[in-house]
């Protein structure tokens, strides 16, 4: 079977890479470069616990069968590449805005544990006054831009071919399935088509994904000064300890295809971060970059076939892209290859119609 799929981030090359160990022949067209998306903007959080508590219990689901699979994904990759990930779980600390946040984390925490004050700071020396919060040592983070160069690699190895500066500008059907890929280069014949190209989904076909901005920065420490161990959570950003510096992240703002840096979103990611840990006054900036997140209407993913039979999406994974690689990887390539059906939670078919009625 030859798949031709449409995006290299962790989505089109995790699901590439699986259905390369299946035995089918698989070519990536990717617009720009593999993994400069969503997959190299994220911070890498595997936040099954921060992200994905209030989400309907499909997608929670999603998250903990990807969450379980992560470490040996993790090591297959690291095997197959000799490229480190970076795989982290030391958990993640999640404050308490206020008393009722925290009566609200109470209800949470099954088989979490709430902290105190005092707790909270001897879990994060740096955090100035806080109410305390749930401790969720479940919680990981992974280094995203190291794992997209594993995963290329991967797949590489693996037999794919992966054509980077080469934008699919439509997808041919006949008999009304889809069969080919064209782009300003050539005609990709294929069995299979597979829309796997993030935020950019949305422009290829009718496939309703809208980007959603989010500007991240990282702050150095002065000489001496330690990084938190956890990822702490609190004051409407997150912070991630990722080779010597912290990530703060993130924006959330519907803008088009804008990835622009602004003074506002630094401003506001630096004040949140310094009032969650005051000695972060005294950490400098040393970057600062922006990325767009992937998001369909009701925020679920869209996963399986769409209406036009061989074309099939993996999109809107919107806030989870790098959580749910290692699922999405495994049970997209057999739901292309045939051996599983799609969840209804996620069927593409909920928004789309015939692509080519
Ligand atoms: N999952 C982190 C973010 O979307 O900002």
């Amino acid at each position: 079977m030859k798949v031709v799929i449409i995006g290299a981030g962790v989505a089109g090359l995790g699901i590439g890479w699986r259905l390369l160990q299946a035995g089918c022949s698989v070519t990536i067209l990717e617009r720009a470069q593999p993994g400069g998306g969503a997959s190299w903007a994220a911070a890498g959080m595997l936040a099954v616990t921060a992200e994905l508590e209030n989400s309907p219990e499909p997608e929670r689901a999603l998250a903990l069968r990807a969450s379980a699979l992560w470490p040996a994904f993790a090591a297959e990759l690291e095997e197959a590449t000799g490229r480190a990930v970076f795989l982290n779980q030391g958990g993640a600390l999640l404050l308490a805005g206020d008393a009722a946040e925290l009566e609200v984390m109470r209800g949470r925490a099954e088989g979490l544990r709430i902290v105190d004050s005092a707790e909270a700071k001897a879990l994060v020396p740096l955090l100035g006054s806080s109410l305390g919060g749930l401790w969720s040592p479940r919680e990981a983070h992974v280094d995203n831009r190291a794992l997209t160069e594993a995963m290329t690699i991967a797949f590489l190895k693996a037999g794919g071919v992966l054509n980077p500066n080469e934008a699919a500008v439509r997808i041919e059907t006949r008999g009304g399935r889809a069969s080919a890929v064209l782009t300003p280069y050539g005609r990709h014949e294929a069995d299979a088509v597979l829309i796997a190209a993030g935020a950019w989904s949305g422009l290829l076909e009718e496939v309703p994904i809208v980007p959603v901005k989010g500007e991240v920065i990282a702050l150095s420490p002065p000489r001496g000064a330690a990084l938190p161990g956890p990822v702490v959570w609190g004051e409407h950003v997150y912070c991630v300890p990722r080779h010597g510096r912290l990530l703060i992240g993130a924006t959330v703002e519907e803008a088009g295809f804008d990835t622009s840096m602004t003074e506002a979103g630094r401003h506001h990611l630096r004040a949140c971060a310094e009032k969650l840990m005051p000695p972060l006054k005294s950490w400098s900036l040393s970057d600062h970059w922006a990325g767009l997140r992937p998001k369909s209407p009701d925020g679920l993913p869209l996963l399986g076939e769409t209406a036009t039979a061989g074309l099939f999406v993996a999109g809107g994974q919107y806030r989870n892209g790098i959580l749910f690689a290692p699922a999405i990887a495994g049970e997209m390539a057999d739901l292309i290859i045939g051996k599983v059906t799609v969840d209804p939670a996620f069927d593409p078919r909920r928004f789309l119609g015939d692509l080519h009625e």
